[in-house]
């Protein structure tokens, strides 16, 4: 029997077995229909210990897609975590209703001791300041579609870097390609955290850190804006003061270049004006889309439910 496998951290997969996800998910794109009773059967649990739009529903409705069902809480405060239930206990309980969890939790590494006492594949769906595993299959997915190839650009990252996990989750997983020039724009309290940096310089591969974007917008393939995250301010004043330093308007998209994307892992506050939505350049609702495809290709591949793994006899058995 196949082994039971988790998604924690976008580096649990090779980059091969990413290519082949990316590979997967742009079939779905070209023929959701085809899909449509691949998980008949199937059961998604949504634990979201965490407020969210776009991940929890793009899950559920990977799932639903797919002919399978979901079930879960959106709030913890409706479930037995309000009287003190433990995650692994949670998890164990999931196990015996759902064939595949999802799971948001505002503590970092919490889906990790849920994956370490589930009898059924656990995806993070974000995990604190942490990780955001399937943000960064939806960017990586967004970027190869867009660009043709995951490598050879100069990429901004710019906004939170301290506390962002959809960019420090990123990051990492843009290491593995090669080409890639990162560009980090954030003010000085909000700069990625050493241990990123420290990184970068041990691989070898080259980055600058700026504080004005204007400076280094013509030379961006990409620009992945992020918001300022309010709720991992320990102090309100501070974040009063640095929410409103980077706002993407009309004239510093004229300082970018003809072929440039603008990528934001949502939800946006006010570092992207509206007037920048209908600029051909913006492709952060279009990563909205791409999550989709690249969550129904991680439940198959999950569940062992890919043509690959049907021809290779390794469906798990329940
Ligand atoms: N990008 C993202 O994680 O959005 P949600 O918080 O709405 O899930």
């Amino acid at each position: 029997m196949e082994k039971l496998r988790h998604m924690m951290n976008p580096l649990d997969f090779s980059v091969e077995e990413l290519s082949d996800l990316f590979d997967l998910a742009n079939e779905i794109e070209n023929d959701m229909e085809s899909f449509s009773h691949k998980c008949d059967g199937k059961i998604l649990a949504t634990c979201f210990y965490e407020p969210s739009t776009r991940t929890r529903l793009s899950f559920e409705t990977a799932m639903l897609r797919l002919g399978g069902k979901c079930l879960g809480f959106a709030d913890a405060g409706n479930s037995s975590a309000a009287k003190g239930e433990s995650v692994s206990d949670t998890i164990r309980v999931i196990s015996c209703f759902a064939d595949i969890c999802a799971m948001r939790h505002p503590k970092e590494g919490a889906p990790m001791v849920a994956a370490s006492r589930s009898r059924i594949p656990v995806i993070n769906a974000g995990d604190g300041g942490h990780q955001h595993p399937t943000q960064t299959l939806t960017d990586l997915l967004t970027i190869r579609s867009l660009y043709g190839e995951l490598g050879n650009f100069t990429i901004g990252l710019c906004g939170d870097l301290k506390f962002g996990r959809t960019v420090h989750s990123l990051i990492n997983a843009l290491t593995r390609y090669s080409g890639i020039h990162f560009i980090f724009v954030s003010p000085q309290e909000l700069r990625v955290p050493d241990y990123i940096t420290e990184m970068l310089d041990s691989k070898g591969i080259t980055y600058e850190e700026v504080i004005k974007l204007e400076e280094v917008m013509p030379r961006l393939d990409f620009l992945y804006m992020t918001r300022v995250q309010k709720e991992r301010f320990f102090n309100e004043e501070d974040y009063i003061r640095l929410r409103n330093f980077y706002i993407l308007d009309k004239a510093k998209m004229e300082l970018a270049k003809e072929k440039m994307f603008i990528l934001h892992p949502l939800p946006r506050v006010n570092e992207i004006s509206v007037e920048v939505d209908d600029d051909p350049r913006a492709a952060y609702f279009k990563q909205v889309q791409y999550g989709l495809y690249v969550r129904m290709a991680l439940i198959l591949t999950l569940l062992g439910m890919t043509d690959a793994h049907m021809n290779e006899g390794l469906i798990r058995k329940f």
